[in-house]
């Protein structure tokens, strides 16, 4: 049974505190099996799930503000994914497709080429995550230029391969000790509203003038910078980026791995102002909950590499291309996009009023189910963690999974599965208010 499935209320539960003494014993086992650089925002140990609930081995039931990290947007193992799983691994797991192929790939491929932003022909091929999907576009990239370059920005998150640790820009925790790092990545700043940095003007500058067109294969960017705190650059930044990229033969590369599938209100975050990326990295909501990754872009560029000079064992695993197939449909079917929006409007109505008498409150933004508070020192733009960190773990004791980032670790980040209902939502965020109003 997919978890909550069937009960006619489910909702948030609390029977033990949090984590509970089941979930504990499992915590001493992990860490006796499982290194602690594989970090744990909430060591709960979750036994199911259902739309906007995860229940945990001690039979708490907590409000999912998070979605896995913006992966179960169309729910939490819905019937028509678990239904296309099964049928899927019944008939069979795996062929390797460069080995011998199958339909479900090439399905899942004319899906992104038809639903990423663009009109052109394109073409699209599968990995098995957003790391994996990042460095393949740049491998793309590279070799339909011919040009070293990749020019990444601040708050930027693209994964924890040594590529996309090298294209990430936050040192802590994920590239601390890791180096070192590989050569032709160039930093540039990201437009952030709130401490109004990232001129694109002088970024161009910048770039012309210490890098050089001529070596710069690409650009890559986050249309809604995720881990780094739910940055939404200022408007008109990303076309400007994207013209300035057109006119110098660079290629736009679109990090769509967090925004893409509905979460931010679109299916693709860069369509809100009608930007057409080179390249779309995709991978997270794209799987439905299974691993798969996807690299879309314009047909002369993708063809551009040799027969063999991309792919990888499981790239496009069969049951993670059912389980795609069938999420793409549910958001389809179910006006997901949509919902996306009016859940966007709600939270972020409901912070701005909050955030009206709370000045730690320095920044509420986002689009669609993409939702950040920026914690500050009141009375000063000084980022603080601290505050977000209580924030955070009251909301985590009172059953409501929400996540953190930023660049400067003072970020609240919600993610709601695109499935929740008002009534879980409204619940989940009256209890963030409680947390942010507790000081
Ligand atoms: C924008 C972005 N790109 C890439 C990645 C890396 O994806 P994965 O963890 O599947 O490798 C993430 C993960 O959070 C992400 O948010």
């Amino acid at each position: 049974m997919s978890a909550t499935r069937g009960d006619p209320s489910p909702g948030r539960r609390l029977v033990t505190e949090i984590p509970g003494p089941r979930s504990r014993e499992l915590a001493a086992r992990r860490a006796r099996a499982v290194p602690d650089g594989v970090g744990t925002t909430l060591p709960v140990f979750i036994s199911r799930a259902g739309p906007g609930i995860l229940e945990d081995v001690d039979g708490n039931r907590l409000i999912d503000l998070g979605s896995g990290i913006a992966v179960t947007g169309a729910g939490n193992s819905p019937p028509q994914v678990v239904d296309a799983v099964r049928e899927q691994v019944g008939l069979f797991a795996h062929t390797c497709f460069q080995v011998t192929p199958y339909a479900g790939y090439v399905e899942v491929c004319e899906r992104l080429n038809e639903l990423t932003p663009g009109g052109h022909e394109k073409r699209s091929f599968l990995v098995n995550s957003g790391a994996e999907a990042v460095e393949n576009a740049v491998k793309v990239a590279r070799y339909a230029t011919g040009r070293p370059g990749i020019v990444a920005f601040d708050h930027g998150f693209h994964g924890r391969t040594l590529l996309t640790m090298s294209l990430t820009g936050k040192v802590n925790p994920y590239k601390r000790g890791f180096g070192p790092f590989v050569p032709e990545v160039h930093r540039a700043p990201y437009s952030d509203p709130f401490r109004e940095t990232g001129r694109l003007d002088e970024t161009i500058t910048m770039l012309e003038t210490t890098v050089g067109v001529e070596s710069i294969a690409a650009v890559l960017v986050e249309p809604i910078a995720g881990e780094g705190g739910v940055v939404v650059p200022e408007r008109g930044w990303l076309p400007g980026l994207a013209e300035w990229c057109r006119s110098q033969g660079i290629l736009l590369i679109a990090d769509e791995v967090q925004t893409g599938f509905g979460r931010t209100g679109d299916w693709f975050a860069c369509e809100h102002e009608g930007v057409v990326p080179d390249l779309v990295a995709t991978a997270k909501a794209l799987g439905g909950g299974l691993p798969l990754g996807g690299i879309t872009g314009r047909a002369e560029v993708m063809g551009s590499v040799h027969p063999g000079g991309l792919g990888g064992t499981f790239g496009g695993n069969p049951v993670a291309c059912a389980a795609a197939l069938a999420a793409i449909r549910t958001i389809e079917t179910e006006g997901l996009v949509a919902r996306a929006r009016a859940i966007g409007e709600r939270t972020l109505d409901r912070l701005h009023r909050l955030a009206a008498d709370q000045p730690a409150m320095g920044s509420v933004r986002g689009r669609g189910a993409m939702v950040g508070v920026e914690f500050v020192r009141p009375g000063s733009m000084t980022p603080d963690r601290d505050i977000a960190g209580r924030v955070l773990r009251r909301c985590h004791q009172a059953g409501v999974v929400v996540l953190g980032a930023g660049t400067y670790g003072n970020v609240v980040r919600l993610l709601p599965p695109l499935v929740i209902s008002d009534e879980l939502l409204d619940e989940g965020l009256a209890i963030l208010e409680e947390a942010v109003t507790a000081g």
